[in-house]
């Protein structure tokens, strides 16, 4: 399976676009006012034209991104009250679906817009190139499996399909591979950002001291776990195929990313907030909990045994997801997060 976990694109009822409002609340109802003051109090720009450049890592197909770089820019304009021209880098995996991205482009929007196709945890943009990056919901993949994991007579053989946290080896080794592409993210960003700029990050993580299949992230994950071995129980997929399936998702607690900011030393930390928003918990709906863990973790599922199995997995998450609802209902919450970085 490739690492490359992407969102299901076009504008159907199964994509990403259609089921991405958990994601757009944080950004939309509970991050906006303090962004505006990030940009408004810490944002430097030294002008040496009227161009200012933004840039999203992790833009999927919308339409949060767009909500995203609008935010961004009605700031920066805000601040300061000058003829600026707008550019903005849209980036995310070449297999990501740019097609929906730029059809769905809002109407007499006030920027330039380019695809920027690539791995964040690499280079994608020009050194100094952007002065307000953001990337949401995204910093939460890894780009590789951690070894060992994925070998059923490893000693550090993971039996589930990500990391539930309670196997304290698989999670460290989780860790090491976090640490290791969350460094050179942020490596990347602080080459491409120009200085005095600023990188916004949001997205979920786990309070310290929660685990992953605590919370309803996890639970959701693990149903869809259990779906995949009962379907191989019936003989649709090989058990071998699916000892293999591992998601390339960790959710850090939120000390372990705060300590891999700090440890990087490209940025200072100007905010690290736990915000809370409307959409806080996932209703207890089980169409719209599996609808959400299909947009996102469905292609993978797809990729991996192909559609028809995707989908009859789904059914089996459905019911199972009804029939979890009381623990569900129980589950601890998780954390979502708005960082605001600042490049010295
Ligand atoms: C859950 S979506 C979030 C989309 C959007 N930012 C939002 O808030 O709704 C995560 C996105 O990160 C992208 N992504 C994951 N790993 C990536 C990588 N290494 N480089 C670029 N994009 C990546 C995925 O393709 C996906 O579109």
């Amino acid at each position: 399976m490739s690492n490359t976990f992407t969102m299901i694109g076009g504008e159907g009822p199964n994509s990403y676009r259609q089921h991405s409002k958990y994601q757009g609340a944080v950004l939309l109802e509970a991050s906006k006012e303090k962004i505006n003051e990030a940009i408004s109090t810490k944002l430097d720009i030294d002008f040496t034209s009227n161009l200012v450049n933004i840039a999203d890592f992790g833009c999927s197909t919308g339409p949060n991104t767009f909500a995203a770089v609008q935010t961004i820019i009605d700031a920066v304009e805000h601040k300061y009250l000058k003829d600026i021209e707008f550019q903005v880098f849209f980036n995310d995996s070449s297999n990501n679906d740019f097609n929906t991205l730029f059809m769905t482009l809002p109407p007499a929007i006030n920027y330039f817009a380019a695809g920027v196709p690539g791995s964040f945890f690499g280079r994608v943009l020009p050194k100094n190139s952007f002065h307000v990056g953001v990337s949401s919901y995204s910093l939460h993949f890894v780009s590789n499996i951690p070894k060992g994991i994925k070998t059923r007579d490893s000693p550090m053989w993971n039996k589930d399909i990500h990391c539930t946290g309670f196997s304290k080896k698989v999670a460290s080794l989780y860790l090491d591979q976090y640490k290791i592409d969350v460094g050179s993210f942020l490596n990347a960003r602080a080459q491409e950002l120009v200085s005095g700029g600023l990188l916004l990050l949001l997205g979920s993580c786990l309070p310290n001291g929660v685990q992953m299949s605590e919370t309803v992230n996890g639970i959701m994950i693990d149903l869809i776990g259990s779906s995949l071995h009962e379907i191989a129980k019936q003989g649709l997929i090989d058990q071998e195929n699916l000892d293999t399936f591992i998601l390339p998702i960790y959710f850090a607690h939120a000390d372990e990313l705060k300590r891999i900011i700090e440890d990087n030393r490209c940025f200072t930390i100007e905010i690290f907030d736990n915000i809370s928003h409307a959409n806080e918990e996932y209703p207890l709906d089980p169409e719209y909990l599996t609808m959400t863990f299909k947009v996102t973790v469905g292609g993978s599922v797809a990729s991996q045994f192909g559609q028809d199995v995707m989908e009859k997995t789904y059914e089996l998450v459905k019911k199972k997801t009804q029939e979890m609802l009381p623990q569900i209902a129980k589950a601890k919450p998780g954390m979502q997060y708005l960082i605001v970085l600042r490049k010295y």
